[in-house]
């Protein structure tokens, strides 16, 4: 059926034509830091990530693979858990490889900090972040990305890849979700 998404959405936070233009900014940064690179792995959390990780690439000139990996912190709800699972593993060996972690949002942190150290494990070179939003507000764990999009207030946001109870993701803008889609879920944030 046809949704009409002013039903849901408060209003556009970042519109699409800014999201490709810092995009592809954020290449540059990319493309530069990793010149005299040959091995880097751009690690996607699903399902967030897709978007970001597919326009980021578009511009990236290197010789980079992509590989994604399933996290779980979120239910069906609008707070992190703190608990973090790996739901899926990635495919590719990361031993000795530049490791660039693409993610959709820093919220709490739990979830980047626990992947992050789970890779770390492994013995790749090195292991950097990439996100499009950063909620610096809400941060409990101390990690900072080495490259982010945009900082964004304390407000839940969806599409562009991010969900609610895993809709919106194919909102080509990032709006903010109306209080009235979840609070009767969520008693404080
Ligand atoms: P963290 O562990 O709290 O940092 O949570 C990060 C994950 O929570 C992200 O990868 C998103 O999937 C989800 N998340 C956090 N804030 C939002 C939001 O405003 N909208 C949609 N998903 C969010
Ligand atoms: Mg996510």
């Amino acid at each position: 059926m046809i949704r009409d998404y002013s039903e849901v959405i408060d209003r556009v936070l970042i519109d699409e034509e800014s999201i490709k233009l810092k995009i592809k900014q954020l290449a540059k940064s990319i493309n530069d830091h990793y010149k005299d690179k040959d091995d880097l792995v751009l690690v996607g959390i699903l399902k967030g990530s897709v978007m970001f990780m597919a326009e980021l690439a578009k511009h990236l000139k290197l010789d980079v693979t992509m590989d994604f990996m399933v996290v779980s912190s979120y239910a069906e709800n609008t707070y992190s858990s703190g608990n973090v699972k790996i739901l899926k593993d990635l495919d590719t060996d990361i031993k000795d490889k530049e490791v660039l972690i693409v993610e959709d949002i820093i919220d709490t942190g739990y979830t980047l900090r626990k992947t992050k150290e789970n890779l770390l494990n492994r013995d790749p070179k090195d292991v950097r972040i990439i996100t499009l939003l950063d909620k610096p507000e809400r941060r409990k764990i101390d990690i900072k990305p080495d490259w982010y999009g945009f900082k964004i207030p304390n407000e839940f946001v969806v599409g562009f890849g991010l969900d609610f109870d895993q809709l919106y993701r194919n909102l080509p803008y990032i709006g903010v979700l109306k209080r009235s889609c979840y609070e009767d879920i969520e008693d404080a944030k």
